[in-house]
Parts: C-alpha cells; sequence; structure tokens
C-alpha cells in the first residue's frame, strides 16, 4: 500500500484554496476551466482530495485533474474510488478540512468498512499510468495547479530535471505548484546528511531558478515571472 491519505497535510487545503480563488476570474480574462495535475498519485486520494476541494470551494472555475502513477496497479485501485471506512473516520476526525458536509455530498458509504467517491469528483479525474522520468507531454497544457508531493526522491536525476523543466514551460505566472514534506529532505530527519532535496545540485537550477517559494505556505510554489521561459 502506497503511503498516501485524503486531505494529506493537514494545513495546506485552506491556503491552497485561497490561492486558487486568487488566480484571475475568468471573467477578468483568467481560465473558465483549471487543468490540474497529480503527478504520482499513488491510489488516488490525492486528486480525491484536490478535486474534493475544488468543487467545494473553487466554484467559479471548471475543472479536471490527471493524475498519473507509475504503478498500474496503484492506478487499477484509484480509479475503483473505493475508500475504507477507517480513513474516511480519520479524515473527519482531522476538524475543518473534510467537513461532514462535504462527506455527504461527494461521497456515499456503502456499507460498514466502506465507502465510495461520487461520479462527480471521480468524472473528474482522468487516472493514467505513466513514468515521470519521461514526462514529455503528461502535463496539461496549460497546467494551473500541480501536485506533485512526496514523490521527487523517487526520480532519477534526469527525470527530476526533465519533470521541473515540463511544470515550468507548461504553468502560467499564476500557477501553483505544491510540492511534499518528503520532497524538501531525502531523509525524515530534517538534518540528513545528504541535505535537502531543494538544495541538491541537479534539482536547484530547476526547481529554484524556474519556482519561487508562495508566501503561504512552505509546499506551495509559483513560477517565476522574471524568467524566460523555456520553448513549449
Ligand atoms: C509516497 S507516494 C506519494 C503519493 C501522493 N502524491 C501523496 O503525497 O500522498 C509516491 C508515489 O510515487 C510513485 N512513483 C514512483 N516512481 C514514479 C515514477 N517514476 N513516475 C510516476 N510515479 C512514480 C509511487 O508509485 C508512489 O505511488
Amino acid at each position: 500500500m502506497a503511503n498516501t491519505k485524503l486531505f494529506r497535510r493537514l494545513d495546506l487545503w485552506g491556503p491552497l484554496s485561497n490561492a486558487v480563488k486568487a488566480m484571475p476570474h475568468p471573467r477578468a480574462g483568467g481560465p473558465t476551466h483549471l487543468r490540474v495535475f497529480s503527478g504520482g498519485c499513488a491510489t488516488g486520494r490525492e486528486p480525491y482530495s484536490i478535486a474534493m476541494l475544488l468543487e467545494h470551494y473553487c466554484y467559479r472555475h471548471d475543472f479536471t485533474v490527471t493524475a498519473t502513477d507509475v504503478d498500474p496497479d496503484l492506478i487499477a485501485q484509484a480509479r475503483t474510488g473505493v475508500l475504507t471506512d477507517g480513513e474516511v473516520a480519520r479524515a473527519l476526525l482531522r476538524e475543518g478540512i473534510l467537513t461532514r458536509d462535504m462527506a455527504e455530498r461527494y461521497l456515499t458509504r456503502v456499507d460498514t468498512a466502506t465507502w465510495q467517491v461520487k461520479p462527480r469528483v471521480l468524472d473528474r479525474i482522468d487516472f493514467t499510468v505513466a513514468d515521470l522520468n519521461a514526462p514529455a507531454g503528461l502535463i496539461p497544457d496549460p497546467c494551473h495547479l500541480a501536485f506533485c508531493a512526496n514523490m521527487w526522491r523517487h526520480l532519477n536525476p534526469d527525470g527530476r530535471h526533465a519533470l521541473a523543466a515540463e511544470l515550468g514551460a507548461t504553468m502560467p505566472d499564476y500557477g501553483l505548484l505544491v510540492i511534499g514534506p518528503s520532497d524538501l529532505y531525502f531523509g525524515e530527519d530534517p538534518n540528513d546528511p545528504t541535505g535537502p532535496l531543494l538544495h541538491r545540485p541537479e534539482f536547484t537550477v530547476d526547481m529554484q531558478e524556474r519556482f519561487r517559494p508562495h508566501p503561504r505556505h512552505p509546499l506551495m510554489y509559483r513560477p517565476r515571472t522574471d524568467r524566460e521561459r523555456p520553448a513549449a
């Protein structure tokens, strides 16, 4: 079982929904349709969470999510939309993100052990098996919101370089990239002697030159506006 959960990283979702709401309004020339990417999505808990959040809070924009993982078994499981009672209960207990109102709207209780993600959420997500070491053509273009969380360490150095370049090339200036806590460090320990991932040479050029930290959350990044974009 891949390490993932519904609404992982409790404090992210409020700042994220505010940052999405701050994207240009469709009536002011902004996108009517947000294209979202979830790379290394495992069993789909991350794209389910994103889709529920956007459906619930960010209704100015229509949206679709492209979700990929290299493991076909995980993608097959993700496509089912089946959740255990334990994981839904844990998400509900962590007050303020998955509320009971959201659970009623977006999930159906199947039996005492199981819930099902409703079609209004699941149908927004296109699940694909893909290796992000070769990301060309996998990311929607334009990509307004990308989650590449807790997966960079699984890529080889060339793959990290290629993925950062592809994200930089597909995101508008107001786009948002979300990474995971384990992407900041290779080890669990912040004092890991291998050092922060973002400071490793193969990562620095791509991530730090293409993206800058978002002021509202340490895991959110924005494309730099003062750089030349690589040709699409
Ligand atoms: C720790 S899980 C992260 C799941 C989710 N993003 C989250 O943060 O909850 C890492 C995922 O990356 C996937 N992965 C590993 N190598 C990959 C690759 N080359 N391309 C795409 N996905 C990959 C794994 O199969 C696994 O599902």
